[in-house]
């Protein structure tokens, strides 16, 4: 079923410069971009992206980090799109991710963790609407 995710390559990975790294990869798969832009997130920002988590110890930390940089957000589509994201960019903790993967071998920290994707449709629906609206997803 071709369906679409939202990606967003964080602060860290803009930083140190794999951005056109991580985009290769999910081209490399077949997967098409239909949305892509640069943000930088202001904290209030980040946390009404992050509201899922703001319960968690580590809420603070994560969104001033998200808020600390510019990011890429971008709307993949393809087959089963969201679980291949997920396969492409690792376990969210870099020491547990399979090798090869986006989170292996660019991550640093379990919260500067290069890339994030959404886990499921439901997520995807409310993470892409949050950036991105009709007009500037193409194709
Ligand atoms: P992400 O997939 O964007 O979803 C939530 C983010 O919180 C996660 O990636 C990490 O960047 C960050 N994070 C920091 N600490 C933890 C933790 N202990 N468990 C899960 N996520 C964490």
């Amino acid at each position: 079923m071709t369906e679409r995710t939202l990606s967003i390559i964080k602060p860290d990975g803009v930083a140190r410069g794999v951005m056109g790294e991580v985009i290769r990869r999910f081209e490399s798969e077949g997967i098409r971009i239909a949305a892509m832009k640069m943000i930088h997130m202001t904290q209030a920002q980040a946390e009404g992206f992050y509201a899922v988590h703001k319960e968690r110890p580590f809420f603070g930390s994560l969104t001033e980090f998200m808020s600390s940089g510019p990011c890429v957000v971008m709307i993949l589509e393809g087959e089963n799109v969201i679980a291949k994201n997920r396969e492409l960019m690792g376990a969210t903790n870099f020491k547990e991710a399979a090798p090869g993967t986006i989170r292996a071998d660019f991550a640093t920290d379990i919260e500067k963790n290069v890339v994030h994707g959404s886990d499921a449709p439901e997520t995807a629906a409310f993470e892409m609407g949050y950036f991105f609206n009709n007009f500037e997803i193409v194709g």
